[in-house]
């Protein structure tokens, strides 16, 4: 979007040098922090292909753009270039005014699709706090591909299969449970946990009990009716506990095949592996030596009891979604600790000779470190993998509603106004936005820090932060509208004013912010690209309210309907910034 501004500059700096416009086009950045100017242009290549130095070349450019009208300086190796507010007004307003997206739009993937296999938690447990990473990462990317052209499928690869559910069987016939005492307790995903937990116990005390989960386990496989309308059962109550988080995160799936789907079609991929020749048994366990490619130790494909394993079903799942959808990209996105399985499986894909073996991608991510601060007895308040209070467990649906009541409570307080369903509604909001940005806000491969007060502040880099400066642009176009329903469109010529020009091309650097996000599969560069662009409203509001001149709601009724215009667009970026990193963008705060 900002190329809409820069084309003139790159143009004569092209001619002048005799190269073409793209190479010059490639260089533009931003300057650094402090320095004057809208972008500046490093000359160390162009100096090199020219036979000067960097300063040399900066300082011939900045002379030659001098006769053209546009206000370059050279700054050491950097051309620093500062342009009219006018210009950058009439030309950007002039393609946002109208269609305020085109901002958060791109075709870089248009007639490609992209799987993206997020969130995938294992059932008849709860989602964890820790769940919200891949599931918002997930979903961010998913809405980011979206934006940039891509056909998106979202995956949940559902844990929907293993020795386990024989264990939890078994726990249930050996409790002689019914299908009564399930239904009614209060809450079914702590009640199937509770009988994991008990039959667990009890294996250890007594050696019987392994014996019945083996029998289950192998009932469950060879599709006895008893134990896969349990197991269905089990399946049913998770999906039922999680889809209600997921309503709260505003997060759905497209697909929902579990890793049981696949149980049948595994054998047909070992088979073609032991076929060509690939595998070998070592201490009884299937394998695939991946030495040829780097790996210290070889890929285990099937134990020596014979259950297959999860690489395995992996690539069975792949063959799959390829059949289904022929993907450009797919996308797992399941945290750094399982990076080895995605690395040795892709490489099985490669071996294979699987056509989408170079379309792969594992997006990985750090761990979610939780302030508590009420650990429970004996323990010191501080930072800790598992989030607990007063000893005991926090789930994900707890924290986000703590978030939610903490939201609510501050949102009271600010604005009395609001009060009842819209409250619920604004509360929600913020309270999820503001653990969800938290997630986001840096990259993906750090480790996350979470603190309730942190997150939720209104000022700083939250979530929160974010939507109230959505809310306050709201806030003038209802006033606007209250003071000028027949307002005409404004002459965007009138916007002259340096912190408008800043908006502007705040603005215009998401295009660019997106596309690298989803270049990276990296979130968080458009987060950040959208913090910036609230930091410039933020301050030409400011000034506004101090300042006679720069009032939007002025004597001028030209100069401040070019200035709604501006509001209205960044109103629209803002709000459909925050929708593509997950996020909700109410109204009123
Ligand atoms: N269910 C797995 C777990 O909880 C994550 C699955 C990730 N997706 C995949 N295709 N392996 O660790």
């Amino acid at each position: 979007m900002l190329d809409l501004i820069t084309a003139p500059l790159v143009a004569h700096i092209a001619a002048h040098l005799g190269v073409p416009a793209s190479a010059i086009s490639a260089l533009i950045t931003t300057p650094a922090k402090g320095v004057q100017g809208d972008v500046a242009i490093p000359c160390y290549q162009l100096a090199k292909a020219r036979g000067t130095s960097p300063p040399a070349l900066a300082t011939e450019l900045a002379a030659m753009l001098a006769t053209t009208g546009i206000q370059a300086t050279p700054v050491g190796p950097f051309l620093n270039v500062t342009f009219a507010p006018t210009q950058v007004a009439t030309t950007l307003l002039g393609v946002l005014a109208q269609a305020p997206l085109t901002a958060l739009r791109t075709s870089l993937g248009a007639g490609k699709t992209a799987c993206i296999d997020f969130s995938s938690p294992n059932i008849a447990k709860h989602l964890a706090f820790h769940h919200i990473r891949s599931t918002m990462i997930g979903n961010a990317l998913a809405r980011l591909y979206e934006a940039a052209g891509y056909r998106v499928v979202r995956i949940n690869f559902l844990g929907d299969w293993g020795t386990a559910f024989g264990k939890l069987i078994a726990g249930w016939k050996r409790d002689q449970l019914t299908l009564a005492d399930l239904a009614g307790s209060a809450d079914k995903v702590t009640f199937l946990h509770d009988l994991y937990v008990r039959i667990s116990n009890a294996a250890k005390q007594d050696a019987g009990v392994e014996v019945e989960a083996r029998h289950w386990s192998k009932r469950l496989e060879d599709g006895d009716a008893e134990a896969r309308h349990l197991w269905q059962l089990f399946k049913d109550v998770s999906l039922q506990e999680f889809k209600r988080v997921y309503a709260l995160l505003g997060v759905d799936f497209d697909s929902w095949k579990g890793e049981a789907f696949y149980e049948d079609k595994m054998g047909p991929v070992l088979s073609e592996l032991e076929g060509k020749g690939l595998t070998k048994l070592d201490q009884g366990a299937l394998v695939v030596d991946l030495s040829s490619l780097g790996f210290k130790k070889p890929a285990l494909l099937k134990r020596a009891d014979g259950g297959t394993l999860y690489a395995t079903r992996d690539l069975a799942a792949c063959d799959d979604r390829w059949k289904d959808y022929q993907f450009d990209r797919s996308l797992y996105v399941v945290d750094l600790g399982q990076a080895l399985h995605f690395k040795e499986w892709f490489a099985i894909a490669r071996l294979l000779g699987r056509p989408y073996a170079d379309r792969l991608r594992h997006i990985g991510f750090g761990i979610v470190l939780m302030w508590n601060d009420d650990p429970g007895e004996g323990q010191q308040p501080g930072w800790a993998r598992v989030a607990t209070r007063k000893g005991k467990v926090m789930l994900l649906r707890e924290v986000l509603e703590e978030a939610i009541d903490r939201a609510r409570a501050v949102i009271a307080e600010k604005n009395e106004e609001i009060i009842g369903e819209e409250r619920e509604r604004i509360a929600i909001a913020v309270g999820v936005g503001a653990v969800v940005f938290n997630d986001l806000k840096s990259g993906r491969t750090n480790d996350v820090k979470f603190r309730f007060e942190d997150a939720l502040r209104f000022d700083g880099e939250t979530g929160p932060y974010l939507q109230f400066a959505h809310a306050r642009l709201c806030s003038i176009e209802r006033k606007f509208s209250e003071a000028h329903p027949h307002a005409p469109n404004g002459d965007h010529s009138l916007l002259t004013r340096e912190d408008e020009k800043q908006v502007l091309l705040a603005i215009a650097r998401l295009r660019a912010a997106l596309e690298r996000s989803v270049e990276s599969d990296e979130p968080s560069t458009l987060a950040s690209a959208l913090l910036a662009m609230a930091g410039q409203v933020a301050s030409w509001l400011t000034n506004g309210n101090h300042d006679h001149d720069a009032r939007i709601l002025c004597a001028d009724s030209g100069l401040s309907a070019a200035r709604l215009a501006l509001v209205r667009c960044s109103r629209a970026c803002l709000g459909e910034g925050l929708r593509l990193i997950g996020l909700q963008a109410p109204e009123r705060m």
